[in-house]
């Protein structure tokens, strides 16, 4: 049968009228990825010293026993997003210029606005790329997955960076000891591409539930509470957070997400060989994931230890590291589950459609040409910003355009001669 004769408009006698145009076999596979974490490490004995814990309760209540955090104050959420996606497009060997949409999931963006993905597009140089920022907590990444699907399904897109990028530590109340033990920062990136191969993301599940909103927020800040002396005095740009009600709602939503989209994917739970789980704690992922679906340990991708919760980072970071790991393989059903602030939830079936053993294969001349592409993409937006200034001081004519000193000097004598 060809794709013409799949499409056509549905008459109420059963018939069916072709249309004038047949869609294309299109699929969104991913073909890039990459992750970074800043190089500071803090364990739990090191929070002993800073708050009322230790590390027995951190390991026995979250799993976690160490977390990344950018100490630098050069490393935000940005550089780490810039880092993760340069490091996608790599393995992908894709050029910036060929990307069409950026979108950067975080929680922690560098400014209310402008978004940080555009701060990102800069930074890479990506001048044919939109760009936005999408706010869905810890399901953000899965949240852009589903994004990224949509616009390369619709013909919109043939290449979007899905980044999920945060620097928590910068949010965290270090004082609070029920929520500064939890998070960590880093970024992770998937480069998603239009393909004719089939596979690659084959469903979604979004959903939220905004009467939670309570449970997880920085109240200050914004439109409802804009910053103060007294929301920084109180705390208010701190993360709150009720946790036992966001444990019982996480351990319910992960299970249903995930087999929701593998019913959407036409697929069963046996048919998945590997569950990559947002990493906020150990126990959720084992009352849900294992527990509730009975899907056993090795088919689900744990690293929560190492990171603590990266929100929307953690499932990129888990994914480039089981890659790395070698348990992923072209033709395995791989579904990414997450939940978070909002309350949110997401998930994705991603039949995985890549070889993955061409990673860090790069010969010294693609290095050093990758090199060259960001150094020009920093003089590039250099160039831009001096001539946004040049613009600012030069006078304009009637339609905006700056007129040049030797223009008006050219303009004086005929003026005169008037
Ligand atoms: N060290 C020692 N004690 C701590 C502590 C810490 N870091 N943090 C909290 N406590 C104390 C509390 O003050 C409370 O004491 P109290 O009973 O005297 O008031 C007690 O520990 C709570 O213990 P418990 O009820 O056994 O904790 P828990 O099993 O619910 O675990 C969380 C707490 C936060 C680890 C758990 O609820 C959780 O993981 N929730 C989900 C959080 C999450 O994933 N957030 C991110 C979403 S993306």
């Amino acid at each position: 049968m060809s794709n013409m004769d799949t499409n056509g408009v549905g008459h109420e006698n059963g018939e069916v009228e072709a249309l004038p145009f047949a869609f294309p076999s299109r699929f969104a596979q991913i073909v890039g990825w990459g992750s970074v974490v800043p190089d500071k490490v803090i364990t739990n004995h090191d929070l002993e010293q800073i708050v009322d814990t230790s590390d027995e309760w951190i390991r026995s209540r979250t799993g976690i026993e160490e977390r990344h955090v950018a100490a630098d104050p050069k490393e935000t959420t940005a550089t780490l997003a810039t880092e993760a996606a340069r490091r996608a497009l790599a393995v992908a060997n894709v050029p910036p210029s060929k990307v069409d949409l950026i979108i950067c999931s975080t929680s922690s963006p560098e400014y209310i606005f402008p978004a940080t993905a555009c701060l990102v597009q800069d930074a890479l140089g990506a001048h044919n790329a939109g760009a936005f920022d999408l706010s869905a907590a810890c399901s953000g990444f899965v949240y852009g997955l589903s994004m990224a699907r949509g616009h390369i399904l619709a013909g919109d897109a043939e290449y979007v960076l899905v980044i999920g990028s945060e620097t928590l530590s910068r949010v965290v109340d270090w004082t609070d000891r029920n929520t500064c033990v939890l998070f960590g920062d880093g970024a992770g990136a998937v480069l998603v591409a239009a393909s004719n191969v089939p596979g690659g993301i084959m469903a979604s599940e979004l959903g939220s539930d905004g009467s939670g909103a309570d449970a997880l927020i920085i109240p200050g800040g914004g439109s409802a509470m804009p910053a103060s002396l007294e929301t920084v005095s109180n705390g208010s740009h701190y993360a709150k957070m009720d946790g036992k009600a966001v444990f019982r709602f996480a351990t319910r939503v992960m299970a249903s997400a995930t087999r929701d989209v593998v019913e959407k994917a036409g697929l069963t739970i046996d048919d998945v060989d590997l569950v990559i789980p947002h990493q906020a704690n150990k126990r959720i992922i084992q009352s849900s994931v294992l527990r509730q679906l009975k899907i056993p340990e090795e088919k689900v991708v744990i690293n929560v230890q190492k990171y603590g919760n990266t929100s929307t980072a953690s499932i990129p970071i888990a994914l480039c590291e089981a890659i790395e790991e070698g348990r992923v393989k072209p033709n395995d059903n791989i579904v990414f589950v997450g939940f978070g602030a909002g309350l949110t939830w997401a998930a994705c079936a991603v039949r995985w459609s890549v070889p993955v053993d061409t990673v860090g294969k790069a010969s010294w001349w693609t290095s050093t040409r990758r090199q060259a592409t960001y150094q020009a993409a920093a003089a590039r937006s250099m160039w831009k910003r001096a001539m946004r200034w040049v613009y600012e001081v030069l006078p304009t004519d009637p339609e905006g355009r700056p007129i040049w000193p030797e223009e008006e000097a050219e303009k004086e004598p005929a003026a005169e001669e008037q």
